[in-house]
């Protein structure tokens, strides 16, 4: 089946749907983007991922080019246009077409919006989480406000890259203290030696997940011991269990840090009850 993408107000096919080159996103990588995990052709954890869109939008003084409810609507109408039941929806927002010039464009220029979307292969996803991934580390190379959720990607996709030809699955970005700030595309966790839940608390140099929050919720929920603490390498090759959070990803277990196993190799408890009571709930909340 084809697939269809909505730009600007039209659904068209991917081939032919496009952007003007003076795009800012284009140009400058001057936007922002969310990912929503489809559950049933429904959102799943609607509110914080709207949220943050509308936070970055913010930040970086982009108007917002609809309501919300308006873009649940494209959002949903492209998840059903592509017929995607269980997926992910991307949508881009940038500061739209002007002259190329660093400086804002006048006030009133319309944003660019774009939204894709496509169908996960979930039995693949629960085979990778059932096995689980092996992570490399490359230093964080990425600008001082992570906390924005912007277009401008390629530190986090030369990490990516450099994790790929290394056979891993994810890169975990270190900062100058050999602490790990995330993953190139999610939240890094570990369950340390003393089996403390950890993640690296929210600052401007990561991004606030929105299944990080979710399932700090769900983690307390169970009376797990939990610290939003940075953790070193040494801490995460040492830990008893590590795993990595995101929209597309869930919670998928990491049994390998640069060659070195994590335990026994094999996916955690923890881990493995995080992924099934995540999906749970974001099955059920799904609008
Ligand atoms: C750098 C980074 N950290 C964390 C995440 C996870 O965020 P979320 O759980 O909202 O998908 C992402 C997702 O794209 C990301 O790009």
């Amino acid at each position: 089946m084809s697939r269809i993408a909505y730009v600007n107000g039209r659904y068209a096919p991917h081939g032919q749907a496009a952007v003007h080159i003076e795009d800012r996103g284009f140009q400058f990588a001057d936007g922002v983007y969310e990912v929503w995990a489809a559950f049933g052709g429904r959102l799943a954890d609607s509110d914080g991922h709207f949220e943050r869109l509308a936070r970055s939008l913010s930040e970086l003084q982009i108007d917002p080019p609809m309501t919300r409810a308006a873009l649940e609507r494209v959002l949903r109408e492209t998840l059903r246009r592509n017929r995607v039941w269980d997926g992910i929806v991307y949508l881009q927002i940038t500061r739209g077409v002007a002259r190329r010039d660093h400086a804002f464009p006048q006030a009133g220029t319309p944003p660019t919006v774009v939204v894709t979307a496509r169908t996960i292969d979930f039995a693949a996803a629960e085979a990778k989480a059932a096995k689980g991934v092996a992570v490399i580390t490359q230093p964080d190379q990425r600008w001082g406000r992570c906390d924005i959720k912007t277009v401008a990607l390629l530190p986090n996709a030369l990490a990516k890259q450099a994790a790929r030809e290394r056979g891993g699955y994810e890169a975990w970005l270190i900062d100058a203290d050999g602490l790990v700030t995330e993953g190139a595309s999610t939240n890094a966790w570990i369950v340390d030696a003393d089996g403390v839940l950890r993640t690296r608390d929210t600052g401007a140099n990561i991004l606030r997940g929105v299944t990080r929050t979710a399932l700090l919720q769900i983690a307390a929920d169970l009376q797990i011991s939990i610290e939003e603490r940075p953790f070193s390498i040494a801490e995460a090759k040492g830990a008893r269990e590590a795993f990595i959070t995101a929209a597309s990803a869930f919670v998928t277990p990491v049994v390998k840090i640069d060659g070195v196993q994590i335990a026994d190799g094999q996916v955690g408890p923890v881990a493995t009850r995080l992924r099934a009571l995540y999906i749970e709930a974001a099955k059920r909340t799904a609008v």
